[in-house]
C-alpha cells in the first residue's frame, strides 16, 4: 500500500510517499481502509522530533482516520466489512494513518456520524475528543458557567466553542479579527482580538479556560478566574506546573493528553447529529501532498482544520 513515510526527523521536506506492506488486524483489531486522514500538530511535532515515545526516530504519522472497515480481527462483534468508522485510535502510540490501511483496535474507532462526509469526519477525532475530554470529563463545563477558549478559530477551539455552548455556557473567545466572525457564527458570545487586547483584561470571572496557545497564557489566564475556577492546558506538558502555582491561588490548572475514547466519538457524533457541533475544514489535500500540508498547518493560522484525501 502507498503510505507516506520519512528517513529522517526534520522539516515537511522529509515526507514522501513509500510503498509498504498492508498491516494485518491483531485480534480485537480492524482494518480500515482510509478514507481521508485529518492532520494536527501532534503530526508535525511527531515528523521532527519523534515524539514522547520514539524521541530522536521517526514514527508512522497520522492519527485522525475516517474510513471503511476492510476486515475484522478474531472476536471483533461490533463491526463488519463495509461499515463506516472514525476515530483516533492508538495515540500517543503510532496509528499511521497517512496511509491507505490502517489497524486499530475497534474501540479506538466509531461509526462515522452520518450526515459528515470522510474528510468532515477525519477532521473531527483528535480535535474533538480534546475539546470534549477537556471540557466535559475534565472541567465538567455546566450551564451558565464562563468559558474562555483561546485559538478559538484553530482546530480544537473552534469545536471547543460549539461543545461548551451546546452544555450552556457562556463562551468568549481569543483569534485575530479577521476570524471574529467566524467564531461568532460558531456561537461564541464574545471573541476578543488578542492582538490588540490584553485577554487579561477583557474576560473576568471565568469558570473555565480551555488553553491551547501555552507559554505564558497559562499563568495569565490564572487571572481571568473566578475563586475555584480552572484552567485546562493542552499545548505542552510545561504547564503541569501551573497546577502548583493555582492550588496556591485557591484555583486548579492541569495539561491534559487526549486519549482514544469511543464514548467520546459517539458524543461528539450525537452533537453532529443533533446539529450542534460543525466541522470546519480550512484545506483539503492528496496524501502526496502531506509536506504541503504539515507547511500549511505550522504557519499557525488555520481556521478549523486541514485534511489529507486519501482514498
Ligand atoms: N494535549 C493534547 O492532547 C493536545 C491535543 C490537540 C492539540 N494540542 C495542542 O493544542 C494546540 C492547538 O491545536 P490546534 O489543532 O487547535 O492547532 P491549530 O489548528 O494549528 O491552531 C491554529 C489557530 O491558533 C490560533 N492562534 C495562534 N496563536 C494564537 C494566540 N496567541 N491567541 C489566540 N489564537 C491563536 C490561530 O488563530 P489566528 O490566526 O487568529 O492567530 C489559528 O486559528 C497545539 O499546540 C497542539 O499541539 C494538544
Amino acid at each position: 500500500m502507498r503510505a507516506i513515510g520519512q528517513d529522517v526527523l526534520g522539516g515537511p521536506e522529509v515526507l514522501k510517499i513509500v510503498e509498504i506492506d498492508r498491516p494485518e488486524p491483531r485480534p480485537g483489531e480492524i482494518l480500515v481502509r482510509v478514507h481521508a486522514a485529518g492532520v494536527n500538530p501532534t503530526d508535525w511535532w511527531h515528523r521532527a522530533t519523534g515524539g514522547l515515545l520514539t524521541p530522536g526516530r521517526p514514527v508512522p504519522l497520522g492519527w485522525d482516520v475516517s474510513g471503511t472497515v476492510e476486515t475484522v480481527g478474531l472476536g471483533v462483534t461490533m463491526y463488519e466489512a463495509g461499515d463506516e468508522v472514525f476515530g483516533m485510535p492508538r495515540l500517543p502510540e503510532p496509528a499511521g494513518a497517512y496511509a491507505e490501511f490502517l489497524t486499530a483496535p475497534a474501540r479506538h474507532l466509531a461509526r462515522k456520524p452520518a450526515g459528515l462526509t470522510h474528510v468532515e469526519a477525519a477532521a473531527l477525532p483528535v480535535a474533538g475528543l480534546t475539546a470534549w475530554q477537556c471540557l466535559v470529563d475534565t472541567a465538567r463545563v455546566a450551564e451558565g458557567q464562563r468559558v474562555l477558549i483561546h485559538a478559538a478559530a484553530g482546530g480544537v477551539g473552534h469545536l471547543a466553542v460549539q461543545i461548551a455552548k451546546a452544555r450552556g455556557a457562556y463562551v468568549i473567545g481569543t483569534a485575530s479579527a479577521e476570524k471574529h466572525d467566524f467564531v461568532r457564527d460558531l456561537g461564541a458570545d464574545e471573541v476578543i482580538d488578542y492582538r490588540t487586547t490584553d485577554f487579561v483584561t477583557a474576560a473576568r470571572d471565568i469558570d473555565v479556560v480551555l488553553d491551547a496557545v501555552g507559554g505564558e497564557y497559562g499563568p495569565r489566564s490564572l487571572k481571568t478566574l473566578r475563586s475555584g475556577g480552572r484552567v485546562v492546558s493542552i499545548a505542552s506538558p510545561a504547564e503541569a506546573a501551573l497546577a502548583d502555582t493555582a492550588a496556591g491561588l485557591g484555583l486548579r490548572a492541569g495539561f491534559t493528553i487526549v486519549e482514544p475514547d469511543h464514548g467520546g466519538l459517539n458524543a461528539l457524533t450525537a452533537l453532529v447529529e443533533s446539529g450542534h457541533l460543525r466541522v470546519a475544514v480550512d484545506a483539503v489535500l492528496p496524501l502526496e501532498e502531506a509536506a504541503k500540508a504539515h507547511e500549511l498547518g505550522e504557519s499557525g493560522r488555520t481556521k478549523g482544520k486541514i485534511v489529507l484525501a486519501v482514498a
